[in-house]
């Protein structure tokens, strides 16, 4: 039988692109969720490109999701309506990418992080499918400067909200599988890169502040401090590693969603540059996060053992980014 895949968050950023991963793999049918209505054209989320507000468009090589795809809108912090869905729909794989990120609410945080990963498990309690939780690498923070490369048994000691409610969703999953009610395993995705992506992500910011540069709606970069490193993914390598810790059984629950490398923030902006063809502009330092980490150096060895491999570069990856943006104020 064909089986059915439920994508949780399915018209955000990342959804958008694994309902296309998994949509261009077929024989499944592809089930979307998220509480939007159904949207063929944008993500859920707004970007400001030249500095004017819109909903972001989906790039070309998302649409049209094909015949296999279906969305429904569930609110997942409703547990009779979660309950319901998965009733209905019978998935043999959720991929639950919905949730809130970073700077939101506290209580968003705790609803869409928190609350809707429980409903989830307990709607899938005992139905033998596999859930993959979208968890963040940032669950791992600072640990002293001493615990690189971070590897998925080590220690994590989240330095914010957003981090602390995506380590609980991980404690809720981890918890319902080692009890024997789900087949949960958990990605920890690093920083994502990919066309479509908003200005809460570094290299969005960059690309969109660039615009603004470009269309005389401002006279100097104003950024936090370049410093840091991080582990950069293009948002298509983070869809095939989902459908890869999805699709293949290993008995691991956790995996480190990484490209394995570790590149400065500086070198992000100067790669940005370089694909809006312009020269150096002025740039401002503002002041950077009052805690932050300084490091993220990953262990990608788990995920590589599934047979996942990185297809896009960072150049790549970044240029992509910035050209979405550029094509954006082309057409305004
Ligand atoms: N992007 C990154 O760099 C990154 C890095 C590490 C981890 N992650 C994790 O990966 C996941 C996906 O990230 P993303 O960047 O794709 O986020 P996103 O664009 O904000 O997508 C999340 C989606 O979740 C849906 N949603 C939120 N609350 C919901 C609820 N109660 N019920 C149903 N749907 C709900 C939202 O759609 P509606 O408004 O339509 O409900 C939204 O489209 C998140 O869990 C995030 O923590 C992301």
């Amino acid at each position: 039988m064909t089986p059915t895949i439920l994508v949780t968050g399915a018209q955000g950023f990342i959804g958008r692109y694994l309902v296309r991963a998994l949509c261009d793999r077929g024989n499944c049918q592809v089930v979307g969720v998220g509480r939007s209505p159904g949207n063929e054209t944008h993500f859920t989320h707004t970007i400001h490109p030249g500095g004017d507000e819109c909903a972001a468009p989906l790039p070309n090589c998302l649409v049209p999701e094909g015949p296999n795809y279906a969305y429904v809108a569930t609110d997942l912090s409703d547990a009779a309506a979660t309950a319901r869905l998965i009733e209905e729909r019978a998935p043999d794989i959720v991929f639950h990418l919905a949730g809130s990120l970073r700077n939101e609410p506290f209580d968003r945080l705790v609803t869409n992080n928190i609350v809707a990963t429980r409903h989830l498990c307990d709607a899938l309690a005992g139905r033998g499918a596999v859930i993959v939780l979208g968890s963040s690498g940032s669950i791992y923070g600072e640990l002293g400067g001493g615990g690189l490369p971070l590897v998925e048994t080590g220690a994590t000691e989240p330095i914010d909200l957003y981090a602390a409610t995506k380590r609980t969703s991980e404690d809720i999953v981890r918890i319902a599988s080692r009890a024997g009610r789900i087949d949960g395993r958990v990605a920890r995705v690093f920083n994502v890169v990919g066309p479509g992506q908003e200005e809460r992500h570094i290299a969005g910011r960059i690309a969109s502040q660039l615009t603004e540069l470009m269309v005389g709606r401002r006279n100097a970069m104003a950024l936090g401090p370049l410093t840091a490193w991080r582990d950069l993914i293009d948002v298509r390598d983070v869809a095939d590693a989902l459908v890869a810790i999805g699709f293949t059984a290993s008995g691991d629950v956790f995996y480190n969603v990484a490209s394995g490398r570790e590149t400065q923030i500086a070198a992000v902006y100067d790669l940005l540059i370089a694909a809006a063809g312009i020269g150096n502009p002025p740039l401002i330092q503002l002041p950077g996060r009052a805690v932050d980490m300084a490091r993220q150096v990953v262990d990608v060895g788990r995920l590589r053992a599934l047979g996942w491999e990185p297809r896009v570069g960072l150049r790549q990856s970044l240029g992509d980014v910035m050209h979405y943006y550029l094509d954006l104020i082309a057409k305004a």
